[in-house]
């Protein structure tokens, strides 16, 4: 449990400030592509990627939906929920892999679309973990006084660093963005950003990463992943940070309402709820509809769930996700 700051004005204990989540957002391309229609680029099946993965379809991007105008979208939608406009903002963090270019930062550019002047915007790059790390992150900005209220975003366009040509790891990435409102309040109770644990080793990389990149072959490169080894290190090893972001709060997996993971594949999700004794109707599941989104498929499936009327005031939420990197990271959020 968090302590009682001293306000340094008027030498009195005040309430600890908490980052509580006060609005959601989020966009998909309007482009749909079904299994059946990978099935005739690549030598793939419906059944196949159903079997394997649980996806259905995917969104994609068009030409002009660059990851910065489905971020503007989603922090648009999460702005209109929370009832606050660009001048209430003060730091906008964009999770992403995709940038729209290597600089300036994307977190900028939809900063700038959506009119807000004050404050911070920077990129967080920690792959499918980085919305994870934005959240945890946002959240040192906003207990410690350093930032009011944040948008954090998480927004992809992997279609971009795709090898259209490899099967097996083509049909598993789709488009979009997906938005929070984080505001520091005092005094709200056991609501907001409870705990979060983040890890990384980096001795991974080769399992999964881009070919390319600006300072080592200056072109963009394409995705590449060794998919067994993902696999088994998402299933064995993630739980670390579950098990500690739950210590940290003093909570139990049983006390969970909702489980919002990382979107990249049901097996993995449905066996790490199993591992941690998470019932599989506490799962909230998008990749169905989404594919694997990277730093978007949470915030995607956190709106779809409160929208739907699932996630509610007061339940109990866990995040968590691993990347590239390997990158990986839990948080609990009471809402
Ligand atoms: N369609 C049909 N067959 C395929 C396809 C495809 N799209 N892709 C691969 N295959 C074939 C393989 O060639 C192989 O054939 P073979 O036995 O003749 O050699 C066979 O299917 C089995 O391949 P595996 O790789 O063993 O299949 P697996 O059951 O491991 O499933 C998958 C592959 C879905 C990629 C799985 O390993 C996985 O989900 N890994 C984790 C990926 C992940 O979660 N990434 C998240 C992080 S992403 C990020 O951070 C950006």
């Amino acid at each position: 449990m968090a302590t009682l700051r001293t306000d340094p004005g008027q030498h009195r204990r005040v309430p600890p400030l908490r980052s509580v989540v006060v609005g959601t957002g989020s966009s998909l391309p309007a482009r749909v592509v079904t299994n059946a229609d990978l099935a005739e680029r690549v030598d793939t099946s419906d059944e196949w990627i159903v079997q394997r993965t649980g996806i259905r379809q995917r969104h994609l991007a068009g030409p002009d939906e660059t990851t910065s105008v489905l971020g503007t979208r989603a922090a648009r939608a999460a702005l209109d929920d929370a009832g606050l406009t660009a001048d209430d903002i003060d730091l906008v963090i964009c999770a992403t892999s995709t940038p729209d270019h290597t600089f300036p930062a994307t977190a900028t550019q939809i900063q700038a679309a959506l009119g807000i002047h004050q404050g911070a915007a920077f990129d967080l790059q920690a792959v499918c973990a980085g919305f994870v790390f934005a959240v945890s992150t946002a959240d040192k900005f906003l207990t410690t006084g350093a930032a009011r209220r944040a948008l954090v975003i998480g927004a992809e366009t992997f279609s971009r660093i795709v090898d259209w040509e490899d099967r097996t790891t083509c049909v598993l990435f789709g488009d979009g963005a997906g938005a929070v409102v984080l505001e520091a309040q005092e005094g709200a109770g056991d609501r907001g950003v409870l705990s979060a644990s983040l890890r990384s080793d980096g001795r991974h990389r080769e399992k999964l990463y881009v070919d390319g990149g600006p300072g080592s072959t200056g072109t963009t490169g394409h995705l590449r992943m060794e998919g067994r080894d993902v696999f088994r290190f998402a299933v064995g090893q993630v739980t670390d940070v579950i098990v500690e972001a739950f210590a940290q709060a003093g909570i139990t997996a049983e006390e969970l309402d909702w489980f919002v993971p990382h979107q990249a594949n049901r097996r993995i999700i449905e066996a790490s709820a199993d591992k941690l004794g998470v019932a599989r109707d506490k799962i909230v599941l998008t990749v169905d509809r989404h594919g694997n989104t990277s730093a978007a498929s949470i915030p995607l499936a956190l709106d779809v769930a409160r929208r739907d009327g699932r996630i509610r005031a007061g339940d109990l939420v866990m995040i968590e996700a691993i990347g590239g990197g390997f990158s990986w990271g839990a948080a609990l959020i009471r809402w």
